[in-house]
């Protein structure tokens, strides 16, 4: 089964390459012709998910899923959340995004968060959502180069290594994205 994953990120596509196995061909925006930037203009994950996932239907007529995730930080009252994107302002920058998240939580004792993820599946007329939470602790500073986005400053809960020091088979195990990708598996492997 053929079936577009609304992204640009190579990271992410071979994320859920990983997970999906050889069951579903995966396809890009790149594969099927979509060089425009997917709007996301909501306040929740959600929002965002179908979002992007409406306008590669409508516009490239593929089924297709989206996925939209946010960074919640207990100590900064669930900052950058659905704003982790831009969270240091455009252009997008995995670099500046660390660095304003470090210095917002300079030294603070309360170091709890959590990745959120929410997948928007668009097939055959219906909707579908998928969603993956993976608990863990903000870093003091970056460990590991593995990975991308934050990873470097996430430590997944019961594990003493960042996201960016886990392979990617151990990652998508314990990920927000991995558990949204399993459930979506899940749900497609039964139609
Ligand atoms: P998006 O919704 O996937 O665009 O992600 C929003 C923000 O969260 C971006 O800054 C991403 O780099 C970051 N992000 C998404 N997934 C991950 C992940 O698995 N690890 C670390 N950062 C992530």
């Amino acid at each position: 089964m053929k079936i577009c994953f609304a992204t640009n990120n190579p990271n992410k596509i071979m994320e859920v390459k990983a997970a999906l196995g050889e069951r579903f061909e995966i396809v890009s925006l790149q594969d099927i012709g979509c060089l425009d930037e997917l709007p996301e203009t909501g306040d929740t994950l959600e929002h965002n998910a179908f979002q992007k996932a409406k306008y590669v239907k409508e516009n490239f007529g593929v089924d297709c899923f989206a996925d939209d995730t946010g960074l919640e930080v207990d100590a900064l009252e669930g900052e950058p959340g659905v704003f982790s994107g831009r969270y240091a302002g455009e252009p997008r920058s995995d670099e500046r995004n660390i660095d304003l998240l470090l210095k917002n939580l300079g030294d603070s004792s309360i170091r709890t968060a959590r990745f959120k993820t929410v997948i928007a599946l668009l097939l055959s007329g219906e909707e579908y959502k998928f969603e993956g939470v993976a608990e863990g602790e903000i870093l003091y500073e970056r460990t590991g180069s593995a990975g991308f986005g934050y990873d470097p400053i996430f430590l997944p809960k019961g594990y003493t290594r960042s996201f960016a020091e886990l392979n990617l088979i151990e990652k998508n195990a314990i990920s927000h994205r991995g558990k949204a990708v399993s459930e979506l598996v899940a749900f497609l492997s039964h139609i």
